[in-house]
């Protein structure tokens, strides 16, 4: 990444921001990467652990509850460790930094909360949580579940199966946080996707639609995806690394807006 790019494209969205004006962030896995968690594709990524893939699929959920919940404890285990990344805080900061004057969306496939623990207020989780549960069977939501559990799988006080918030292998998007998700990529003025490989839909149409509607498209991912060529800027990056430089610059390319 050569230092004019980054100087050009925090210009370029200084330029599209005005009083109308939506920023739209579309995350995936490769935001959390440097926190430790692991991605799907790529080296290291879950699709290479199949024992821990499994975790992911409704399928083993219904068949074996128990099974499944062992494996989703090594996920919780590591979800209670991490904390947010340099890339998440300069999200937050970003918020921040607009927030007076223009709205920021975070549209994230990502069941981790990072964002909301960032400080970040409105983010559309497209795959759900796994900081929050539910009954399969009464539906009553479960906001808390001590870290160790005695006797897997939990059960709620109507001995159905208790099972995160996230979307599995075999389910899909809830209708509503698409819908939510789809207006706020129509609207958006500037849309940043980090760290995603879009491979998987609907989070891989999402930047088509922004496109369409001639948002400024930038992609922060240190290996290319099918966004690449059609994005205004592409950086070949790491997330933790560029967002903080581009949101540091766009703040003071903001002052000198505000103050002319
Ligand atoms: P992937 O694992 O498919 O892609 C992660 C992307 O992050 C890759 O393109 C990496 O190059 C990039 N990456 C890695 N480290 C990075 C870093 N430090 N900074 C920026 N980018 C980095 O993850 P997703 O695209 O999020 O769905 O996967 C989408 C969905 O696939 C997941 O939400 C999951 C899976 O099916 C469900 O579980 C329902």
């Amino acid at each position: 990444m050569s230092e004019s790019q980054l100087e050009l494209c925090a210009r370029a969205i200084a330029e599209r921001l005005g009083p109308e004006s939506a920023v739209v962030v579309l995350t995936g896995a490769g935001l959390s990467a440097e926190t430790g968690l692991p991605t799907f594709r790529g080296a290291g990524g879950l699709l290479n652990a199949p024992e821990l893939l499994e975790a992911f699929t409704a399928d083993l959920l219904q068949r074996a509850p128990r099974l499944w919940w062992e494996v989703f404890q090594r996920l919780r285990e590591l979800l209670s460790e991490v904390r947010p990344s340099p890339a998440h805080i300069a999200l937050s900061d970003l918020e921040a930094l607009l927030r007076p004057h223009l709205r920021l969306v975070i549209i994230t496939q990502n069941v981790d909360g990072l964002h909301q623990a960032a400080g970040n207020r409105r983010v559309l989780e497209l795959h759900g949580s796994a900081r929050r549960y539910y009954c399969t069977c009464c539906g009553r939501a479960h906001s808390f579940l001590p870290e160790h559990l005695v006797e897997l799988p939990p059960r709620c006080a109507c001995g159905g199966v208790i099972r995160p918030a996230v979307v599995l292998f075999g389910e899909v998007t809830p209708e509503e946080v698409w819908q939510e998700a789809y207006a706020a990529a129509q609207r958006a003025s500037v849309m940043l996707v980090v760290g995603t490989s879009l491979q998987v839909e609907p989070a891989a149409s999402l930047p088509a639609v922004a496109l369409y509607n001639r948002a400024l498209v930038i992609e922060i991912n240190p290996e290319t995806t099918p966004l690449s060529g059609a994005a205004r800027f592409s950086f070949r990056a790491f997330a933790s690394h560029l967002l903080p430089l581009l949101v540091e610059r766009l703040r003071g390319l903001l002052r000198q807006k505000m103050a002319s």
